[in-house]
């Protein structure tokens, strides 16, 4: 084979092998940021549980926390599907979900409620967000579309649970969800990309 058309080859398959498809790139930070916000979830039920979980909110949370263990295993499992880098974040998320979790709990099962309702909302925003974008793009990966459309109803509901359970009646309620509703959405931006 000619050095020519070798190369030829070698550039053509790099090609489509790092774009498979048009919209990998939007697929790419879907599903990073995605599973970097799973992760975080998972790990701040496991902290609300590692405090509350012999409490009479035991159950509760444990049912929230089995629904994210399921959302987490999914990105997972996407992200070795579409061959999506994770997020350099990933051990950092690790720690400070737990800490969000377990510090949150510690202040009382409102103030984990109230932790949350500020990180379910912002959750869902951005799951509307990306059905949104997903659903201008014609060519849009119907798998994500359905992920996104079951897990965003289940974070709603964990959400209303929260509200049900005495969120609002937390100590510094507003204060409280509004630092943490920044924080949730200073890691996504930073998850989107790096
Ligand atoms: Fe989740
Ligand atoms: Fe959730």
């Amino acid at each position: 084979m000619s050095f020519k058309l070798r190369s030829f080859l070698i550039l053509a398959n790099s090609r489509s092998s790092a774009r498979p498809f048009a919209t990998k790139a939007d697929i790419d930070t879907i599903v990073r940021v995605d599973h970097a916000g799973e992760l975080g979830a998972d790990r701040i039920y496991a902290g609300q549980m590692a405090v509350l979980g012999h409490t009479e909110k035991g159950p509760l949370i444990q049912h929230m926390w089995d629904q994210e263990k399921v959302h987490r295993a999914r990105f997972e499992e996407l992200i070795r599907k579409y061959r999506v880098r994770p997020t350099v974040m990933t051990p950092i998320w690790n720690v400070a979900g737990f800490v969000l979790g377990a510090g949150s709990a510690l202040l009382g099962d409102k103030a984990a409620m109230a932790c949350t309702v500020a990180v379910e909302t912002v959750i869902v925003e951005h799951y509307n967000d990306q059905l949104r974008e997903l659903m201008d793009d014609p060519n849009a990966n119907k798998e994500l579309m359905e992920t996104i459309k079951q897990f965003r109803d289940e974070e709603q509901e964990h959400h209303d649970i929260g509200i049900d359970h005495g969120a609002e009646q937390a100590p510094l309620y507003r204060a409280f969800s509004e630092l943490i509703k920044f924080g949730c959405k200073t890691a996504i931006a930073i998850s989107k990309t790096i």
